[in-house]
């Protein structure tokens, strides 16, 4: 009998499904990938920044997925009011997500300042939001923007000392060392792609547009410190995904767009990185159990059982190349128990 590893079932706390009918299609992959809950981001076009709209999109998400939990963002506009805000909330959102102006996939609408969104937060904090980070600096050379932005991030712990904030898709050291030093109300997102591949996986010989998204992936020294936090034990770094589909027309092209579309393989990656490392035995508070923990919710009921058989990763799916495309991963999801 092959080896086995049962853990109970996990969330992903950064996901986008996009929006129309491969919504559907990609909230489906979630369930099927064994996760009980998601976070979903609000970039769509138009972006998820009322109630009726967070409703509808949830709807739309637990219509195609009935087995997935969607735990709802919305997109922060300067101009968002309270009464706004309070609906949001009463809709069922959890988090709001800033996106600074241009910095990644349908931002163009995002925040210039910080300044600007200000009221904003102090809104969120008061009725009890979580604040989720896309920490980049727009003016910033790309591969300073995650650095750039931490300055930003230590002015919001000041400003706003009840505030949960959650730097999402933390790709540097200084990155790590930002959460660490903010106390136990900031936390980070890691995603698989991050914790596996630097900057020279990407473009160090031919490009490999499939791996290109924001923020870039980082130096080696960068991804063995987020390799460290996520085996570290501290419930301030749990998993986000940060999956996030393009066509493949869209993702092999000139302008490619940024995104990994990881959903299918996030949860092998993660068994064969923490296989490797002898810590299966902390993977289970990284993807079942900090991130519930930091946004209040219960652990989920049931569990999801690997095995160590190989799995080949299909090389599209839904018109989208997913990470590590055709290649074969070396455990296999088995069964889900107790959904
Ligand atoms: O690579 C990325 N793709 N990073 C993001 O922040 C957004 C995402 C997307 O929506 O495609
Ligand atoms: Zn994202």
């Amino acid at each position: 009998m092959p080896p086995t590893l049962t853990f109970g079932r996990p969330d992903d706390f950064h996901v986008h499904f996009r929006q129309g009918e491969v919504a559907g299609h990609f909230a489906r992959d979630a369930q099927d990938a064994g996760f009980a809950r998601v976070l979903v981001m609000p970039n769509t076009l138009p972006p998820i920044d009322s109630a009726p709209a967070l409703t509808e999109y949830r709807r739309q998400i637990e219509a195609a997925a009935p087995g997935l939990r969607a735990l709802m963002t919305f997109k922060i506009r300067p101009g968002l009011d309270r009464q706004t805000l309070a609906d949001l909330r009463s809709a069922g959102a959890v988090a709001g997500k800033l996106y600074p102006e241009g910095v990644t996939t349908h931002s163009e609408d995002g925040v210039r300042r910080l300044e600007d969104a200000w009221p904003v937060f102090a809104a969120m904090e008061d009725l009890d939001l979580v604040l989720c980070l896309h920490g980049e600096h727009p003016d910033a050379f790309s591969l300073d923007r995650e650095a750039a932005f931490l300055g930003g991030l230590s002015s919001l712990r000041a400003a706003f000392p009840r505030l949960r904030m959650v730097l999402e898709h933390v790709s540097t050291a200084a990155g790590v060392d930002a959460v660490l030093s903010s106390g136990p109300l900031t936390a980070a997102t890691l995603t698989a792609h991050h914790l596996l591949f630097t900057l020279d996986d990407m473009v160090g010989g031919k490009l490999d547009p499939h791996l290109f998204c924001k923020p870039l992936l980082k130096r080696p020294e960068d991804r063995t410190r987020l390799v460290e936090a996520a085996l570290s034990g501290n419930p301030q770094f749990f998993f986000g995904s940060d999956s996030a589909p393009h066509s493949r027309e869209h993702k092999e092209a000139a302008l490619c767009s940024a995104g990994c579309y990881t959903m299918p393989v996030s949860l092998g990656l993660l068994l064969e990185l923490f296989e490797s490392r002898g810590a299966l035995d902390r993977l289970e508070a990284f993807v079942s159990r900090f991130g519930a923990q930091f946004y209040g919710l219960e652990p989920n009921p049931g569990t999801l059982t690997f095995e160590k058989l190989p799995w080949k990763v299909p090389s599209l799916v839904h018109g989208v190349v997913p990470l590590k495309a055709g290649t074969t991963l070396s455990w296999s999801l088995k069964s889900l128990q107790g959904a």
